[in-house]
């Protein structure tokens, strides 16, 4: 404050105020609650032991709050620790994991569902593993009930989705079973669904979307849309991993327009296609949530920067 030591130092107590103000109104700008989910086709050891595949998706990982990753190939869970280890050493923060036991119809077909957390973020409440006899899914979903300090939202509950293609339609179709069977049990409504659905292309056509209740009910927004392309080949362009979340509180917690594609080829600067295809034939979705100061301070801002220039005029 050089420029005013002429005048006589300003006051401390409205130094504080001043900087108390910036900080009040800086966290509007700090970015919400990133939830992720990304298809990393067949993960088992081998992928995992190769030092720069387990990087990159370290990278990719350690920018969510929650990873749900998909088609985890691991039946003594040595590739979950792995992975664990990895994005640990990155520092700053700590993450858990929560997964499901080998799910598929066959013994060779066995696939994990792994959601890695950050802990410092959120905490797990509960898990469901939902069963049904016979089995309504290839891989039945294992549900889990999320709890967050910095959200908006502070309890939701997050479905993992995998269909099997040839059995996509009716599949996602019995997923607004698993919403009544959830927001039941944990008397919760705010259920997001994520995963690779084969929501498109052969798999599922707009003919077949009226006899799929996810899209039929209006309480169920899709937030990754039909025309985008989640798959990394030049030559296919399918919307086959989705989010979808449950009733308008929830989707009034999410931040609009915050649902994409991750490409990270483009966000990570890395210069060659092979360093994303060797990972996965899909490319990860993400959503973020509002932070939980958000609300408030966004209708507070304009107060705020007015209390600002008031306070810094006087100094
Ligand atoms: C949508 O959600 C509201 C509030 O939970 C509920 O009353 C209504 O029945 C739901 N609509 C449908 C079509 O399920």
């Amino acid at each position: 404050m050089r420029w005013r030591s002429s005048c006589g130092s300003p006051s401390p107590l409205l130094l504080l105020l001043l900087s108390f103000l910036t900080l009040l109104v800086g966290r509007e700008t700090v970015s919400g609650f990133r939830i992720c989910s990304y298809n990393v086709e067949k993960l088992n050891m081998e992928k995992a032991s190769n030092y720069k595949l387990v990087n990159t998706l370290a990278r990719v990982v350690f920018r969510c709050d929650i990873c749900l990753l998909q088609d985890v190939v691991d039946p003594d869970g040595k590739v979950e620790k792995k992975l664990l280890s990895t994005i640990n050493r990155f520092g700053n923060y700590v993450y858990k994991s929560v997964s499901s036991k080998g799910l598929g119809r066959s013994a060779g077909d066995k696939r994990n569902f792994v959601f890695l957390y950050r802990t410092e973020t959120v905490t797990v409440v509960d898990k469901h593993q939902y069963e049904t006899k016979p089995p309504t899914f290839a891989r039945e979903p294992l549900a889990v009930q999320f709890q967050s300090r910095t959200t908006l939202i502070k309890d939701f509950i997050l479905v993992p989705v995998h269909t099997d293609p040839p059995h996509a339609v009716q599949e996602i179709d019995r997923l607004y079973d698993v919403f009544q069977k959830v927001s039941e049990k944990w008397k919760n409504k705010n259920v997001m669904f994520l995963g690779d659905f084969q929501a498109a292309c052969a798999h599922m056509t707009r003919i077949n979307k009226k006899k799929i209740r996810l899209f039929t009910n209006s309480n169920f927004t899709w937030l990754i849309g039909d025309k985008v392309d989640t798959t990394v080949s030049e030559d296919t362009n399918c919307a086959y991993d989705r989010i979808v979340v449950h009733g308008k509180s929830f989707l009034k917690a999410v931040v609009p327009m915050s649902a994409k594609v991750f490409d990270f080829k483009k966000e990570m600067y890395l210069t060659k296609s092979k360093q994303v295809r060797d990972l996965s034939d899909h490319y990860p979705v993400e959503v973020e949530l509002r932070a939980k100061s958000s609300a408030l301070l966004l209708k507070a801002t304009p107060f705020l920067i007015l209390l600002m220039a008031f306070v810094q005029f006087f100094l």
